[in-house]
């Protein structure tokens, strides 16, 4: 297994990553193409922590909290299909560690409320649950102190690990500043303890669900990792294209086609070259050209579902996985949290 340095150790030479996920359902190939697979080119580089923030989903899922488990389990084993190596990056679930609870305790001390309470993110989601009706600060009055606290906690997360970059996706850019923030503050009211995470983000386009907006569990648009090759080709051979070709003969684009941003991801050269042609000439008819890029991302997915498949039989190796990642997740935050209590004085 990887050594993991102390964080005391981790200096400018290396470079250590941390990411997290609320475990709220099924991963699909939004997911896949996201995030996961730029952390698994990411093992070979960096210290790399990825954790389950059950914590997080807690935030707006704290009514219903039957599935949070199983989500966990599902969610490591879909991380592990898609190919993160336990013996090169460190998996874990953030309840494990209770180090996080602490530091965004004490890192909530010292966070003004403004900070909070104009933070886009987690406006925008709380408008999607309907928690609040606008985008008046007054609103946020109404949505709960976790949920308020959330960046707090997502300091925490990463900040316990001295991480310098966090994978993510564009809508966490406004956590991330906030992290660095919350950072700077208290490296200035007390020590030099944290450096400064900055986002790296991935550079795949989004993918849409099968009806053209965001992939999404909830909006039922999504292809799931756990999906078999003829579940997702008949998801995919569904999925919205361009409203121009309402008939076979009437030409389209590509450019305003929905599952043409996954011919962009999945096909060759080659076979783009083709398909816009086509399309743009009425020449192949839209099932056709899907199928194209089915057959491509059917080839793709193959591998994982085989990994899937060993791995929902074994919840024994998951557990130990993850029994694994939380011991060492554990030993890099309690060094850290040494460091913090004696900066503000708690020793
Ligand atoms: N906020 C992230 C999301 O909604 C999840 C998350 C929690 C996270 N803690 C984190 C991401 C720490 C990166 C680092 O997707
Ligand atoms: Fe999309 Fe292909 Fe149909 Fe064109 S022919 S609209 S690219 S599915």
């Amino acid at each position: 297994m990887a050594e993991l340095e102390s964080g005391a150790k981790n200096d400018a030479g290396v470079r250590r990553v941390v990411s997290g996920v609320r475990p709220t359902g099924q991963l699909h190939i939004g997911h896949l193409l996201g995030a996961l697979r730029g952390w698994v080119d990411l093992q070979d580089e960096a210290q790399c922590l990825f954790f389950i923030a059950d914590w997080h989903a807690l935030t707006t899922g704290y009514e219903d909290t039957e599935r949070i488990a199983a989500n966990s389990l599902e969610m490591t084993v879909d991380w592990l299909a898609a190919g993160l190596d336990p013996e090169k990056v460190v998996i874990f679930r953030q309840s494990a560690v209770k180090e996080h609870a602490e530091l965004h305790l004490l890192l909530s001390m010292i966070v003004p409320t403004p900070w909070l309470i104009r933070n886009p993110t987690i406006k925008e989601q709380a408008r999607e649950l309907g928690l609040i009706q606008s985008d008046d600060e007054a609103e946020m009055s109404k949505i709960n102190y976790g949920l308020l606290g959330y960046p707090i906690l997502q300091s925490a997360d990463v900040l316990i690990y001295r991480a310098q970059r966090v994978p993510v996706g564009v809508d966490q850019v406004p956590h991330l500043e906030l992290m660095r923030e919350v950072a700077r503050r208290f490296n200035r009211l007390y020590r030099e303890v944290f450096p400064e995470p900055q986002p790296l983000l991935t550079e795949s386009p989004k993918i849409p669900g099968t009806d053209g907006r965001k992939m999404s569990k909830s909006y039922g648009n999504a292809v799931f990792l756990a999906d078999s090759a003829e579940e997702t080709e008949k998801k995919l051979s569904r999925m919205m294209t361009d409203p121009r070709r309402a008939r076979r003969t009437d030409p389209g684009d590509p450019a305003d086609c929905p599952a043409f941003k996954l011919h962009q991801v999945y096909c060759t050269e080659d076979e783009i070259e083709t398909v816009t042609e086509g399309c743009k000439t009425a020449g192949i008819g839209c099932l056709d050209c899907k199928k194209i890029m089915i057959k491509r991302l059917n080839a793709d997915l193959e591998p994982i579902r085989a990994r899937r498949a060993e791995l929902v039989d074994r919840p024994d190796y998951l557990r130990e996985v993850l029994d694994a990642g939380n011991v060492r997740a554990r030993e890099v935050a309690q060094d850290t949290m040494r460091d913090v209590r004696a900066a503000i004085g708690l020793e």
